[in-house]
């Protein structure tokens, strides 16, 4: 059973949600979506249940996209889920591992199946891994690059046929200023080949009409940037990144929502290949 969430949607949305929960059977369905709700695109965001996937998922479906947030961490994916109100586009919940390729399989097949198409991929899921040249564990490594790196390349890999069939669709990867500024080197590295994915995607997919970018934020306050900090150092990391920006100001998680939904709206149709720096012009200073 799949669990879905939508509030305050429309009858047909409705219908076809209750579809997808495995309420009704796929003939059923067929036999009651409209052609609004056949044409309205659908957007996997991965990392759907941390603060940026949260606040990407929210402009998209705000722009009219049905969004998927797929997130290792179900139960509160689903709970974020159920958060959203007030437009006629779903909103569920799936579990993924990303950088598990069985795992990433099932993901599309169960959302193909459900909508009949995938339009958009926001590759959004990542882990932290610190540590210097010196003393990095090897584990760390791995698992970062299977997760942050890894991970992009196998969502896009399963969602290609979709986008072979469709001839139109929209990649973007969230990468970090760090791969201009360099830094601990797990997760740059990863990152930096997030950049390099992002280009061989472009150029690749471009002929059948789908765009694929990247967006880099530098420093978001998120969980991601929170854990194991106290209070004072959170403070004074807040106040290093307001002094960093020329704008003055720290980018929040909707910052990044409305450059994504930019990214994959028809005002950004040629725009490929592209890295975003959505950071208040943090991008600019040396580190
Ligand atoms: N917050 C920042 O300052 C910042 C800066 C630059 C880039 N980023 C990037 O933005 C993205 C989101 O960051 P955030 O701040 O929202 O982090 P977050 O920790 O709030 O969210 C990350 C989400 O990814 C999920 N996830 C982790 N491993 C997964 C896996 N194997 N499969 C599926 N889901 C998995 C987690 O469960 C979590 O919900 C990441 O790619 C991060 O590298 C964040």
């Amino acid at each position: 059973m799949l669990d879905c969430h939508s509030v305050a949607v429309e009858p047909v949305t409705r219908t076809f949600l209750a579809a997808y929960s495995g309420w009704m059977t796929q003939h059923e369905l067929e036999a009651q979506v409209t052609t609004d709700d056949q044409e309205r695109r659908v957007a996997i965001v991965t990392g759907g249940a941390g603060a940026l996937g949260v606040a990407i998922a929210h402009a998209l479906h705000r722009d009219g996209l049905h969004v998927v947030l797929a997130d290792r961490d179900h139960d509160a994916a689903a709970a974020r889920a159920a958060e959203f109100t007030g437009q006629a586009a779903a909103v569920l919940a799936e579990p993924v591992d990303v950088a598990q390729p069985d795992s990433v399989s099932a993901l599309v097949e169960r959302v193909g199946s459900a909508f009949g198409r995938i339009d958009v991929v926001v590759n959004n899921a990542a882990v932290q891994r610190r540590g210097d040249i010196g003393d990095l564990e090897i584990d760390d490594w791995d698992l970062a690059h299977r997760v942050n790196l890894r991970g992009p390349m196998l969502m896009c890999r399963a969602v290609v046929p979709y986008w072979n069939k469709q001839r139109s669709g929209n990649v973007v990867n969230i990468a970090s200023r760090v791969w201009l500024s360099g830094g601990p080197p797990i997760y740059v590295a990863a990152k930096a080949g997030v950049v390099g994915l992002t280009r061989s995607l472009a150029t690749e997919l471009g002929p059948l009409g789908v765009t694929a970018n990247a967006v880099a934020p530098s420093f978001v306050p998120t969980n991601f940037t929170r854990a194991g900090r106290d209070e004072s150092s959170w403070q004074d990391l807040l106040d290093h990144h307001r002094a960093m920006s020329p704008l003055g100001r720290i980018t929040e998680p909707a910052d990044i929502g409305d450059a994504v939904a930019f990214l994959v709206s028809e005002r950004a149709r040629a725009i490929t290949g592209e890295v975003l720096h959505v950071c208040c012009g943090s991008q600019l200073a040396p580190r």
